[in-house]
């Protein structure tokens, strides 16, 4: 395909006809193109996901979210998070929150996955979210409607129960000093404002690790992996548990 391509481009202002194949051609690449461009959105629903205030204009609400339960050990803002109700693995109290300081007993959003944007939409504007009067305006419902549909990750074919992570190591480091270190660092620590080196939240909690990998950090630098392939993050993020967890 590589070495077709180029044949063709140097061909192109000389001999190319607009023949039924090269119509054909065209299409394609407008599809993909297409195809990336809605990964992009798909990408900014995960940050949204992540801590939505931290991007839309709105701000964080000052009480704790409605729907949130009153023997949960949380209050406040963080309470508005999508991941602090469905967690980083997006199975809720069937995932990594079925105990501990986060635990809700609110199951994940899995059973959404391939529902339609307007189904998806229609449930963050009801009762039980109510994500209305403003907080988010028409595009980030969109993004985190295409996240929740058609960009999570099933992150039980790659981190089991006990946080241990199946990717390949070796592969890992090569894309981790190539892309994650120069902000960073070989080690993780570099970026002194973090609260927790890249190492800690790849050891402690490898599904936040997974998921800021393929979306970025929310108002931040920081870039996303989602155009790769998932298992080139799992590589990133199987390499990164071996990087110190201490400033
Ligand atoms: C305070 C807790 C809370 C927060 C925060 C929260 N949700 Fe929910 N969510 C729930 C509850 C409770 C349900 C289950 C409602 C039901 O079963 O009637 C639910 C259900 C869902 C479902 C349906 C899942 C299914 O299986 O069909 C989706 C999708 C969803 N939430 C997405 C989101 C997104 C996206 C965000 C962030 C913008 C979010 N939720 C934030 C509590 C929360
Ligand atoms: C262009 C710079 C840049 C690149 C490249 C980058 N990051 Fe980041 N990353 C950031 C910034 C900035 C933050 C937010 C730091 C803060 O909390 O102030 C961040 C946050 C994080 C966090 C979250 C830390 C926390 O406190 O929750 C993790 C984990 C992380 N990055 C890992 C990675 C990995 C792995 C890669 C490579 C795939 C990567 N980053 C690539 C800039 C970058």
């Amino acid at each position: 395909m590589g070495v077709g391509t180029m044949t063709n481009r140097k061909a192109f202002p000389s001999k190319i006809g607009l023949t039924a194949p090269t119509l054909l051609m065209f299409f394609i690449t407008a599809l993909s193109l297409q195809a990336g461009e809605i990964e992009s959105n798909i990408a900014r629903g995960g940050l949204l996901y992540d801590k939505w205030y931290a991007i839309a204009d709105s701000g964080p609400p000052k009480v704790t979210h409605p729907s949130y339960p009153a023997e949960g050990k949380k209050k406040g803002r963080g309470t508005w998070r999508c991941k602090e109700c469905h967690g980083w693995d997006y199975n809720g109290k069937d995932g990594a929150y079925a105990k501990g300081s986060h635990f809700t007993g609110i199951k994940g959003i899995r059973g959404a996955v391939g529902k339609s944007t307007e189904a998806i939409i229609a449930i963050l504007k009801d009762s039980t979210h109510q994500y209305t009067g403003g907080m988010m305006n028409d595009d980030h419902f969109r993004d985190l409607a295409l996240f929740v549909s058609r960009g999570q990750v099933d992150t039980s074919k790659y981190i089991a129960a006990t946080g241990e992570v199946n990717g390949n190591q070796e592969k890992g480091a090569g894309y981790y000093n190539t892309i994650c270190a120069k902000c960073h660092g070989r080690d993780g620590r570099k970026i002194q404002d973090m609260e927790e080196t890249v190492g800690k939240v790849a050891v402690t909690n490898p599904w936040e690790g997974l998921h800021k990998i393929r979306n970025g950090h929310p108002a931040s630098e920081m870039l996303a992996l989602r155009a790769l392939p998932v298992d080139v993050a799992v590589d990133v993020l199987t390499h990164a548990r071996t990087l110190p967890v201490t400033k």
